[in-house]
């Protein structure tokens, strides 16, 4: 086993905030936990999962152990009447692997296109976009326990799946690896087109029944024209999470500004498009140091160039502040703060 030392992370999230990592560990497959997990010194300490680091907001250097998930592959696993079962590694990229399902001729996860990061951070903060969930295409995943070195097949019912959250951000928060993902894709397809964006490019296009294919690209289209490439400009996707009201909070935001961007959910409440309370606080564009607010989108905050944590940290904390003096409304972080 390779320990490396003084590891600087800026490579690795996607915001190129600097940190440095005391003690890094690169992980290939469930033997490179175990000899984590047996090691005298390391099996006992405190330890770091990083994924493509898309969803992550450094702002110290890591005084745990960082384990750098790299397991690879991608592999059908079975073809049934009703669905396509699909496995990649957790360090397969995302984007790619919704790519590859594709060309393989097993459409199901084009809504998901362009979502930054890895196969194994997907389950951890169920990625969602453009109508589609993780969890609605999810089969099971493997992982190693972090404690014990033993593996396990986890279904959907212990991942406990929420809007932006899972039980690997709470009970399972450090002490489970993910190591690999299985995708259900479900036949015949059915395309996902009930997102009001995507219902804008049928009308403009006059396609009325799109291929997969043809949603993989609009979806494309609409995250390039709305969302800054990591690649070009530092970020992690949305910074914030949609709040969820109660019908009347959201009837006296409405009395007070009526064009606040709402959506009704099953259960009665309401969520509002954090975005839209950001952008109506006139935040597009402000800046501390070298963290903004990305100019075609409030919820997105950027690095302009140098950013360190704290400055995106004191940026989202006045964002939070002002959204709550004028809509009586806490915006909660999206991205994993450490
Ligand atoms: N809006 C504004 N001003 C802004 C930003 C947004 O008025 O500066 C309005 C838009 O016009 C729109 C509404 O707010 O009417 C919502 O915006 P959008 O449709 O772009 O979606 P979102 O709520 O900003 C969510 C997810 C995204 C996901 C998109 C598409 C969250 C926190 N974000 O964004 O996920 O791609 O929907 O489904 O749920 C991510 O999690 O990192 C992410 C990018």
């Amino acid at each position: 086993m390779h320990i490396e030392s003084g590891v600087s992370l800026k490579p690795f999230n996607t915001f190129g905030l600097p940190a440095v990592a005391q003690q890094l560990v690169r992980i290939g497959s469930d033997a490179d936990v175990r000899r984590v997990v047996d090691h005298p010194q390391l099996g006992r300490a405190p330890k770091f999962i990083l994924g493509g680091g898309s969803n992550i907001i450094l702002t110290r250097d890591m005084p745990q152990l960082v384990l750098k998930v790299e397991v690879s592959g991608r592999r059908l696993v079975e073809e049934r009447p009703d669905a396509v079962i699909v496995e990649a590694g957790a360090g397969e990229n995302w984007h790619e692997f919704v790519a590859w399902t594709l060309a393989q001729g097993w459409p199901g996860l084009e809504n998901l296109a362009l979502v930054p990061g890895t196969v194994g951070a997907a389950p951890v903060q169920n990625i969602g976009a453009y109508g589609l969930e993780l969890k609605d295409r999810f089969e099971s995943l493997d992982a190693v326990d972090l404690v014990t070195g033993r593996s396990v097949t986890l279904g959907p019912a212990i991942c406990a799946f929420g809007y932006r959250d899972s039980v690997f951000k709470h009970e399972l928060a450090g002490r489970t690896l993910i190591t690999r993902v299985r995708l259900r894709l479900p036949r015949p397809w059915q395309p996902v087109l009930g997102y009001l964006d995507l219902e804008r490019k049928m009308r403009e296009s006059g396609v009325a029944a799109p291929s997969a294919q043809q949603v993989f690209d609009w979806v494309c289209a609409i995250r390039r024209a709305k969302l800054p490439d990591p690649a070009r400009l530092g970020n992690a996707g949305s910074f914030f999470k949609n709040p969820v009201v109660t019908p009347e909070q959201c009837r006296d935001i409405i009395g007070r500004d009526p064009e606040v961007v709402h959506y009704p959910l099953p259960d009665g409440s309401v969520k509002l498009a954090a975005g839209w309370l950001i952008d109506a606080c006139g935040w597009k564009g402000k800046a501390v140091g070298g963290a903004a607010v990305y100019e075609k989108q409030a919820l997105v905050l950027v690095n302009r160039g140098g950013a360190i944590g704290s400055e995106v940290m004191t940026l989202a904390r006045a964002i939070q502040e002002s959204v709550y003096g004028r809509f009586g409304i806490r915006l909660e972080p999206e991205p994993v703060v450490v």
